[in-house]
């Protein structure tokens, strides 16, 4: 955990200690404070978002918040959201959102971002980049220098069909940067994990810098049998960084 000074009135009583699902509740509650009765929602994934959600379950019960809408990036999230009687619809219906909030894996100096280590980026995607708003919550452990950078998987969505094939050709296109493409099993066994869309895994570890970012990302794309990839590059419009010190808000 780590220490925090506690405030000045009570110098005498112990610090808090704040653990990392504290700040992640901390960054989450900061990014429900935008939201507004009558938008129209993108419901995050992971550890982090769940805080985000909860809380807005919790605004709607008080009556703090009305006529919210929320579109789910995964299927855990449609149910967190159902439990907490969250109003729910898709993008078929809402193809423009007012604000999405949601957790990420890394994130760079220019706000690009690593999602997907969850394994709902395609359903991510799809509903953030159809957002006015992007604010994206993180404890400050996810800040890396650049993209790959944190020695953790980059995800890319792939379909099942001869995936050996295309977590090769995905190695191969990163040779250079020393890539090791694995595919990601569920529950430490052999077993493939399998996405929300009924697709696998492969996660990419760099030993270098991938380099351009939009030509890496070109080039995954490019590969027939990949889906999507876990790069977010130039979606979020703003970060909310829980830390020791306090909390950081970085606009676009
Ligand atoms: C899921 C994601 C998550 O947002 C990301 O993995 C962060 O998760 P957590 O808040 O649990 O650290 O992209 O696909």
């Amino acid at each position: 955990g780590l220490l925090v000074p506690s405030s000045p009135s009570s110098s005498l009583s112990p610090p808090v200690i704040l653990t990392q699902d504290d700040l992640k509740k901390i960054a989450a509650y900061k990014a429900v404070e935008y939201v507004e009765s009558g938008m129209v929602l993108g419901l995050g994934t992971g550890s982090t978002a769940k805080h985000a959600v909860d809380r807005i379950g919790d605004l709607l019960r008080q009556g703090k918040l009305k006529n919210i809408v929320g579109i789910p990036t995964s299927k855990k999230t449609h149910e967190q959201a159902v439990s907490l009687g969250i109003p729910l619809s898709d993008l078929d219906s809402h193809p423009t959102l007012d604000l999405a909030i949601d957790g990420a894996d890394e994130v760079d100096p220019f706000l690009n971002l690593v999602k997907g280590r969850g394994g709902s980026l395609l359903r991510e995607k799809m509903v953030e980049g159809a957002c006015k708003k992007f604010i994206v919550i993180v404890d400050e452990s996810k800040l890396v220098n650049y993209l790959g950078g944190s020695g953790l998987a980059m995800p890319v969505e792939i379909i099942p069909f001869c995936w050996k094939f295309t977590a090769a050709r995905l190695q191969n296109l990163f040779e250079e940067s020393g890539c090791d493409a694995r595919l990601r099993t569920f529950g430490g066994k052999d077993e493939p994990f399998v996405t929300d869309n009924g697709n696998y895994i492969v996660d990419l570890y760099f030993k270098k810098s991938i380099g351009d970012l939009k030509v890496a990302s070109d080039a995954i794309l490019q590969l027939a049998g990949v889906v999507e990839h876990g790069m977010f590059l130039d979606m979020a419009t703003t970060v909310i960084i829980a830390g020791e010190l306090g909390i950081t808000i970085k606009n676009k």
